[in-house]
């Protein structure tokens, strides 16, 4: 197995977070993965005039995963305005978790991590099947 390109996933995410849509918050955000296939999805913020219905990057990302063909997310890192790591909201570790499990390798401030202990004893799919 090839190593994995951390910086390139991550200059995927500042790319997407320069066409982030944020002008409420003030704080774009951007985000990139690396699907089982070889594909990179990406996604950026999108607010909106009433506040709620912002959309975080993630969103776009699982959106742009499920219309390119689907899969399952491998490797995931996301961005703030200054281009720095930035951990996922946890809204979106629950979005991450539909589509790459415990075993998704996140970038984050304190080094790679699994999802599993960014979001422990996650409720998932498999729950709704047993
Ligand atoms: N935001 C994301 O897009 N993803 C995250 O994981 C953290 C928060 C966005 C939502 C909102 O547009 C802005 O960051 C400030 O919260």
């Amino acid at each position: 197995m090839t190593a994995v390109d951390w910086e390139k996933l991550r200059t995927v995410a500042q790319d997407a977070m320069s066409r982030a849509y944020a002008p409420y918050s003030g704080y774009p955000v951007g985000v990139a993965a690396l699907v089982d296939d070889g594909r990179i999805v990406s996604g950026c913020n999108v607010e909106n005039a009433s506040y709620g219905l912002g959309l975080c990057a993630e969103c776009g990302l699982v959106s742009e995963l499920q219309n390119s063909g689907g899969g399952r997310l491998t490797h995931f890192t996301c961005v703030d305005g200054k281009g720095d790591v930035l951990v996922p909201c946890g809204r979106c570790r629950q979005l991450l978790y539909e589509f790459g499990g415990p075993d998704l390798l996140l970038e984050t401030p304190g080094g790679i991590l699994p999802l599993s202990e960014m979001l422990p004893q996650a409720f998932g799919p498999d729950h709704l099947t047993k």
